[in-house]
């Protein structure tokens, strides 16, 4: 039986590859053979070390090639159906599945990453929602900890499970110890009351020193992996 969790975020640049990055060593510590799938990168070629599929690759210590784990990768830096239209051609959802199929044959766990955030188009009005719906997997929610994270993280819960997705989580992420944000400690309290989700942890800032020992610790350390693992046991 394959398992797998897709990863989203409230926007771009939130922090979904190094999240998913952290959970996948976090999850190898449990015990788990993680897979991990960027089905839409844009912005860089498949193999530039800036890309998110190289970042993962390396991060997670993946040996087989770049394109285990990407799909389609576009240069230019726009939302996924934008960067194919401007390479003249289009995202076949198809092949993303099949891709995926390809990953869960694999491996006990896949984590999926999602690009910028649900709404955002990859082909003809279909969405990464809409991908999210298909590959039918729990919805992990990526977030800003700050001022404004309650309002983009409920809205991104709402929009999931009226698009029929089973949001089971939110990890806040990037927190600097030089935030002064009243906010930061009430965050969490107010997304579970309003939007009914568990907020699984809130990890630190690394700064420069994003590693793989770094990225495992501080999801080990500041993420309930025990309520993780629960909610892809289903
Ligand atoms: N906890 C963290 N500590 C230090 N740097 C971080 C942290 N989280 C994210 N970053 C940095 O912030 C930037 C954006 O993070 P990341 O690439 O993970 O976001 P993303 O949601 O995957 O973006 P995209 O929508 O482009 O896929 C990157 O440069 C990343 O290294
Ligand atoms: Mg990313």
């Amino acid at each position: 039986m394959s398992r797998g969790i897709f990863i989203t975020a409230t926007g771009t640049g939130i922090g979904k590859t190094v999240i998913t990055a952290g959970l996948a060593l976090a999850l190898q510590d449990y015990g788990f053979d993680v897979g991990i799938m960027k089905p839409v990168q844009s912005g860089h070629e498949i193999d530039s070390p800036e890309s998110d599929g190289m970042i993962l690759k390396e991060l997670v210590g993946i040996t087989e090639s770049i394109e285990t784990v990407v799909t389609y990768s576009f240069p230019e830096p726009v939302a996924p159906q934008l960067a194919a239209e401007i390479a003249e051609t289009e995202i076949d959802r198809m092949r993303i599945l099949q891709h995926l199929e390809e990953r869960k044959a694999k491996h006990d766990v896949v984590l999926v990453e999602g690009a910028g955030g649900l709404m955002v188009p990859i082909r003809n009005g279909y969405s990464v929602a809409d991908l999210a719906k298909e590959i039918g997997w729990p919805l992990l929610i990526v977030a800003n900890p700050l001022l404004g994270t309650v309002n983009h993280t409920v809205l991104t819960t709402l929009v999931a499970r009226h698009m029929g997705l089973h949001p089971m989580g939110v990890i806040l992420n990037g927190l600097r110890e030089t935030d002064e944000d009243p906010s930061v400690a009430h965050n969490s309290r107010f997304i579970e009351q309003m939007a009914q989700v568990p907020v699984l942890g809130t990890v630190p800032w690394l700064g420069e020193a994003i590693t793989s020992h770094t990225v495992r610790q501080v999801i080990c350390q500041h993420v309930n992996m025990t309520e993780l693992i629960k909610s892809i046991d289903y």
